[in-house]
């Protein structure tokens, strides 16, 4: 269980912000296996600050984000459950014949935290944020769920959330990470518009002309891929469009995004 967040107030909220701030420096000074393993599980029982984001949102518009097959699979290795990741498990998964080069959670965690800190999401303009694993599982992610800084805190979380399907801020009892039922288009508003991004696409657009053009009648959906290589499913999509002349991370294509969309509700 993830401990209580209880915000009684500004101050309270403040000092417990400004705690988890210290607590990630900490995290990259501190050294030695067994302190590390000892932050690892504080993390996974742990969701440090969840901002709270302005109530007084009137326009309907919004922005929905899909980050396609994710890089997210637990494997034991050795006596512990883990995330692969191609850094520390390349001997793992090379015993296992796989392509350390496909184990990339850090994809999709820098992905997140694009979407999550941008100010598009502090305006209150994030409607949705839903991510697909390569094994097909869907997880819903909160807006307002303030993600780990750290690679390996973030991979304790995703550990939990895989193994036990939700992750609580208990003192409200609110599922802030979720695994969900698929499809992801169920859960998408009728009015929704499905873009779905790809550098291998014919149609190259300029992103701020193409979303200050979208009518602020139908939400936008954004299907990234949070994989290495590959492209995404493009059957449930309206538009497949590539943003620039050169192949980006996902994270880059991300910010893109966030960055028209801030232009085109004036979000500074
Ligand atoms: C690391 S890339 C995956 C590379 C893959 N070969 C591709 O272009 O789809 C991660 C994601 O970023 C997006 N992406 C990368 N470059 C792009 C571009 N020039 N235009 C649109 N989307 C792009 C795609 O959604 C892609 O799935």
């Amino acid at each position: 269980m993830v401990r209580p967040y209880a915000v009684k107030g500004l101050k309270r909220k403040k000092r417990e912000v400004e705690e988890s701030e210290e607590d990630d420096e900490k995290t990259t000074e501190l050294g030695g296996e067994e302190e590390d393993e000892r932050k690892e599980n504080e993390a996974v029982h742990d969701l440090p600050g969840i901002p709270i984001l302005p109530s007084d949102e009137k326009s309907k518009a919004g922005v929905i984000f899909i980050l396609e097959r994710a890089s997210l699979e637990v494997a034991k290795v050795g006596k512990t459950y883990q995330i692969l990741n191609s850094d520390d498990h390349a001997n793992f998964l090379r015993k296992h014949k796989r392509n350390p080069a496909d184990c990339r959670p850090d994809i999709v965690h820098q992905a997140l935290l694009a979407i999550l800190d941008s100010p598009l999401n502090k305006a209150g303009k994030l409607r949705a944020l839903y991510v697909k694993t390569e094994k097909g599982v869907l997880v819903e992610v909160k807006p307002y769920v303030r993600m780990p800084r750290t690679f390996k805190r973030f991979c304790g979380v995703m550990l939990q959330l895989l193994q036990k399907h939700s992750i609580s801020a208990t003192s409200k009892r609110e599922k802030l990470l979720r695994v969900i039922k698929n499809p992801v288009t169920k859960y998408l508003p009728v009015n929704s518009r499905k873009i779905g991004l790809s550098h291998s696409s014919e149609k190259l657009v300029q992103l701020r002309d193409y979303v200050a053009a979208a009518s602020d009648d139908a939400t936008l959906v954004f299907v990234v891929g949070a994989m290495a290589h590959g492209k995404i499913d493009k059957e449930y999509t309206d538009d497949f469009i590539s943003v620039s002349g050169y192949p980006l991370s996902a994270a880059c294509c991300i910010g893109r995004i966030c960055n028209a969309l801030e232009l085109k509700w004036k979000i500074l």
